[in-house]
Parts: C-alpha cells; structure tokens; sequence
C-alpha cells in the first residue's frame, strides 16, 4: 500500500534574532553656576561609560538625575518644586531611580532621604566617580548617598560629553573648591577645599575641543586667579596667568575666557597677560557684592570699597575698553541706607555693563548665619535690590550707548534667539550681538567684523561689515 507521505509545505522560518537589550536612560538637569553645568557633563560622561544614555524626558527615563544649586534659599526651592515633579513621573513608573547630585546633596546629606522620601540616590560633588556602584545600590532597593569631600578630585582625566552645546563655546572646569569664607557663602561647605587641575590635562582638553570645531573656552573656578598647579616635569609652577597664556597659545583662533575672579587676587600680571593676547577676551567678571567697606569687611571678603575701586582702575589702565561685569548683594546683615547708596555710587563708578544682582539669603551654617542678625527687612531688601536693578539698566543702556558705530569681532555661535534669519554672538567684551546673515557666507564658529547701529539695555544690532 502506497503510504501517503505529507511533505509539509515549505515555510519560512525567521532566522533567531536577539533582541537587543534596551541601553538603560538618563535625564538629567542642572542648576546653578557654570561650574555646576561642567559637572554635569563629568557626571554625562561617566554614566555612558556605563552605557547609559541620555534622553530629553525625564518621563520615560530609568534615572533621572537633579544637579542641584544651595547658594540662595530660592535655588534650593526651585528643586524642590522639580523634585515633586519627579516624584509624579516615578508614582506611575515605580522602577525609576531619582538621584539628586551636587551643592544640596552636599549639604543636607541624608537628610534629603527624609525630606524627600521617594530621592533614592544622593551624590556630593566629589562623589561622581562612584555614581555606578551607588546605581547598582539604589536597584536593589536601598538608598545610596556619597557626600564625601575630598582634597584631590579634579576629575581632570575625565573628558566631559557637551550637553547641549552649541559647539562653538565649552565651559573648562580648571580648579574645585573654595578656601575664601566669604561670611554669606555656602560654597566652601559644599564644594569643600580648594584645589587646582593638571594643566597639561586643562590645556589639551581645550585643545581637542578646538579640533572638535569649538572657537572658545572659558576656564573656570570660584576664584580663577588663585589657580595653582606645581608642573614636576617641568619643575615649574604654572600660576593663572601662565595658564591663560598656555590656552591662549593652542591657536589664535581660539578665544579664551575665564571666570570669576576676586578682588583681592587679580594680579597685573594677569592683566598684562590678557593685553598681550588677542585671543584673551578683554572681558572682566568682578564681585564687588557691596560699595561700603564696613560690609565688605563683615562679609570677609578681605577688601575695601578703595582697594576694588583701584583694581578697577588698573584694569582699564592695562587693558582700555575692558569689558567689567559684577555681582552684587543687597540688604546684607546690618546694611544701612548709607551703605547701600554707596553700593549703588560704586557701581556708577565701576559704570558696569552687566551686574548679576541678588538680596541677601540667609544660608544655615555659614559664617553670617552664625554671627550676624538678618535683619534688614525684606520689604527693604527687596526696594534696595530694585534701585540696584535700575541703576544696572541705565548703566548698561549707556554702555552700549557708547558703543554705537563702533565695530566689533564677533565670534558667531549661532541663530539670534527671535529669528533664524539673525546671528547671535558675542564681542571680546561679552557683549552679546546680533546680526541679520544677509546671504552672507558666514557660518556658525566663524569670525566676522560687526558694526553696531541700534541698542536695546542687553543686546548691540548691527550689521556685519567683514
Ligand atoms: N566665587 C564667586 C561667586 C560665587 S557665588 C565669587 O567669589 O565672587 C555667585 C554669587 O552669588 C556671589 O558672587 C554672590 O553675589 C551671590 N551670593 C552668594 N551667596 C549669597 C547669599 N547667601 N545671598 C545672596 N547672594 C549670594
Ligand atoms: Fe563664595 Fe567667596 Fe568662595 Fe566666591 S570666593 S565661592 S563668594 S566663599
Ligand atoms: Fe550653586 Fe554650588 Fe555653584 S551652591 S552657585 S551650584 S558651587
């Protein structure tokens, strides 16, 4: 008997395919000074050496990350309104991890797990190198905190990943810490003692970045002129200004910037330095934080409204049409009216063309906050804060006055904020400039000659003349 065989119809049979794992997310965001966004990129860096990768929501992300700002009581709040965001996103995503990092892990420590019951990961400045194993932690359900401070981190082998840069101009992070004590300040107890990078791992981070197509770096520290590094090879010690002229030196066509310096430590040589370089930016961010000498002296900023008035002065000796920007403080503990219309005649003498101006916020721990009263009326902080402002606006109004149908370099970074048929960019003095494209053939990282022609108090409009 004919045995009926069923040959099965061919059929195709998908090859095995192995699904690929998904790569772990992260969000992150950041607050406060530049010196925190440079952070921000270290921290980047390391976790995609873990092979996280980061994403723009922080919805669907695995970890989400807070880099945080302590410096005013505001900064703190703005956090914390975030953080209760986070805690919505993680109450329908259970497995998502909150870590919050920086100047507020630092100084509240544990005590964030307990205000802030669903954070799960707190990371001090100094701790980001154990930021995986602190991960792997916090995944099996325990909550993970370094806030150790160190002597030595510099993180300076660690090549930063650019968060939304423009490509054109990078923050280099020269030095962590500070040492100065200024009374109202949180700084030196959260980002500990001070200390300076590798310059040779300073200068060729800015080197590659310069290959990379970036046209400026600003170096930065909380107190940029006391930068110090002992060079054993060379056994030499590479100061400030030998730095700058290190970077300077990389190529002409890459400007370099630096931020903050202090009254009290900005050398001439440090200025002669910036005049012999036409890539130095002839652009000075000063603090003055007051104009009377007896609350300089209660806020230990260790100089007198005479000593800065002469720094001032020296600088627009040695470097004539410098750029000069301040930071000011109004309503600090005791402050009277006198001493505040002597804040508001200093800088009508320093004729500022940018001030960031802030009242005073008590900060728990400091100096201040241990020995003076706060006790200037908040009503009164704030009108102070107000005429401060105001003086600001006029003085910055006349500074760009003053340079209509003048022609400046500008270092293109990108399309003007309200259209894209403008350039945005900036002069050696940071004055920030924009200027319709015109058909031209500049592009963005180039240079080009801009004449200004019309004013508002923050921007120059011009015209591009080559
Ligand atoms: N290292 C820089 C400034 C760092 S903090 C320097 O020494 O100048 C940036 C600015 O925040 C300060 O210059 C100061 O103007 C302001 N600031 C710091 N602590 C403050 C406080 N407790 N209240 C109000 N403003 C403060
Ligand atoms: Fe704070 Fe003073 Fe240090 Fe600046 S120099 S970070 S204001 S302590
Ligand atoms: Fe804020 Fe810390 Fe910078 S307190 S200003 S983020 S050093």
């Amino acid at each position: 008997m004919p045995v009926s065989v069923s040959i099965p119809e061919p059929v195709n049979i998908p090859e095995p395919v192995s699904i690929p794992e998904r790569k772990k997310t992260f969000y992150m965001e950041s607050y406060g000074c530049a010196m925190n966004f440079a952070d921000s990129e270290i921290v980047a860096s390391i976790l995609q050496e873990e092979g996280l990768v980061a994403t723009r929501s922080y919805e669907d992300a695995d970890l989400v990350l807070v880099n945080t700002c302590s410096i005013r009581e505001k900064a703190e709040q703005t956090v914390r309104q975030r953080l209760s965001l986070f805690r919505l996103a993680k109450k329908k995503r259970p497995g998502m991890l909150i870590g919050v990092l920086g100047c507020m892990a630092e100084r509240l420590k544990e005590r964030l797990l307990e205000e802030e019951k669903l954070v799960d990961i707190v990371v001090g400045p100094d701790a980001y190198r154990s930021l995986p194993g602190l991960i792997e932690e916090a995944e099996t359900g325990q909550k993970a905190v370094n806030v150790l401070l160190s002597r030595e981190e510099t993180y300076a082998d660690i090549s930063p990943v650019r968060l939304d840069g423009n490509g054109v101009t990078a923050f280099v992070s020269i030095m962590r810490g500070c040492n100065n004590m200024c009374s109202f300040c949180v700084v030196p107890f959260t980002r500990g003692r001070e200390r300076s990078r590798d310059a040779a791992s300073i200068v060729r981070e800015c080197s590659d970045l310069f290959r990379s197509g970036y046209r400026e770096v600003t170096l930065l520290g909380q107190n940029v002129d006391s930068y110090y590094w002992m060079d054993e090879k060379a056994d030499k010690a590479v100061n400030f200004a030998n730095l700058l002229e290190q970077v300077a030196l990389i190529d002409p066509m890459l400007r370099v910037r630096f931020s903050t310096s202090h009254p009290k430590d900005i050398t001439d040589e440090v200025l002669y330095t910036i005049a012999r370089h036409e890539n130095i930016c002839k652009y000075i961010h000063l603090p003055v934080q007051s104009g009377s000498s007896r609350i300089l002296q209660l806020m230990n900023r260790t100089y007198t409204r005479e000593w800065y008035l002469a720094r001032v002065a020296r600088i627009m000796d040695i470097l004539p049409g410098c750029g000069l920007s301040a930071d000011v403080i109004a309503g600090f503990c005791s402050e009277t009216e006198e001493e505040h219309l002597e804040t508001l005649s200093l800088m009508e003498i320093a004729r500022y063309d940018m001030s960031y101006m802030f009242f005073y916020s008590e900060r728990p721990g400091t100096l201040a906050a241990r020995r003076y009263p706060d006790d200037v009326p908040e009503d009164v902080k704030k009108r102070r804060l107000e005429e401060i402002v105001r003086l600001q606006n006029r003085l910055s109004r006349e500074s760009n006055q003053r340079d209509l149908g003048k022609t400046f370099r500008v270092l293109i970074e990108g399309d003007s904020k309200k259209s894209a048929a403008d350039w945005m960019g900036r002069s050696s003095q940071n004055k920030v400039m924009v200027f319709p494209k015109d058909g031209s053939a500049a592009k963005k990282g180039d240079y080009v000659w801009v004449r200004a022609e019309e004013c508002t108090t923050a921007t120059l409009i011009g015209r591009i003349v080559g």
